[in-house]
């Protein structure tokens, strides 16, 4: 149940700061362009990833879906570089007042798949596994530090963080093992802070399979031929969902307001 304080105040069309990482394609430039039709004016959105092209891409989509009303700041930076987090989680924040919003959204979009076509056996190498869990599990626990501390509980103020997760978070699947791992590590983490933080509503949304290059990526390397096989035949059918309409079931979830506070909640719990 929502925080008694935090379920008066509006989701929605009011100024809003968010935050999404990964946003240069796929789910996170579809979120993006969902939160822009919902937030009031005078938001902020920062918009982060590796690729300069990819954001500035999404930043010309919510120009052109929302027309004014909202500042776009994109940060280009690698959330797997360890050297760099702190710096680069830094910069997301810079110059932002957090007065001035009565939203605050993170959205931990960001995420890999790794080599799927190693099985656990394979997995001598600690420096890959240091870098696979630097960018899909520390970086996202840092960034979430840094934006409760930089949005701390105000009244009149609404706080949400969203991980986007997976049915493997919940669920193993062969040669997903450091993507279950990580995404099962997420999960936990979120359902911590949601103890922790109850002025802050938190969210582990699961999009289902979508038509991303994370997609092609199972569909070409992984490492189970049955499961390779039902991903190339999902998307042969049709079967694969797409951007736009998990990302309208998310924007749906947390406009409802009615989910647990760090619950997993999937896109096929809302459209069964
Ligand atoms: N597609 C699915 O079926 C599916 C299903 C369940 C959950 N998910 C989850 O949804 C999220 C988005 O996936 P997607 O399908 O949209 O994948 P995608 O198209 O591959 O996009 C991944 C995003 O993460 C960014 N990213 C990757 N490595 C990064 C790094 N080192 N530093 C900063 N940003 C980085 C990418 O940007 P740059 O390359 O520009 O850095 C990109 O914007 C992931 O967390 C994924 O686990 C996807």
């Amino acid at each position: 149940m929502a925080d008694a304080s935090v379920s008066t105040m509006a989701v929605f069309g009011v100024p809003s700061f968010c935050l999404i990482t990964g946003a240069s394609k796929g789910i996170g430039r579809g979120i993006a362009l969902q939160l822009a039709e919902k937030v009031g004016d005078n938001s902020l959105f920062v918009l982060t990833a590796r690729s300069e092209a990819g954001l500035q891409e999404t930043r010309g989509l919510v120009a052109a879906r929302r027309g004014s009303g909202i500042e776009v700041r994109t940060v280009t930076g690698d959330m797997g570089n360890m050297d760099a987090l702190s710096t680069t989680v830094s910069d997301l924040f810079d110059g932002v007042d957090p007065t001035k919003f009565k939203h605050a959204i993170l959205v931990n979009n960001a995420g890999s798949l790794g080599d799927t076509s190693q099985a656990v056996r394979d997995l001598t190498d600690p420096s890959v596994l240091q870098d696979y869990f630097g960018l899909n599990v520390t970086s996202a626990i840092c960034l979430t530090a840094q934006f409760i501390q930089r949005f701390p509980e105000v009244a009149g103020r609404r706080r949400t963080v969203v991980n986007i997760t997976t049915l493997c978070g919940i669920q193993p699947f062969p040669y997903n093992s450091v993507y279950c791992t990580s995404k099962a590590a997420r999960n936990m983490l979120f359902q911590v802070m949601a103890l922790e933080e109850p002025d802050v509503r938190v969210l582990n949304y699961a999009p289902g399979p979508i038509d991303t290059d994370m997609q092609a990526d199972l569909r070409a390397n992984l490492g189970d031929p049955e499961m390779r096989k039902m991903y190339n035949d999902m998307k042969a059918q049709g079967k694969l969902l797409s951007v736009e309409a998990t990302c309208k079931v998310l924007v749906k979830i947390l406009e409802e307001d009615t989910y647990k506070s760090g619950s997993h909640v999937d896109y096929y719990d809302v459209c069964k």
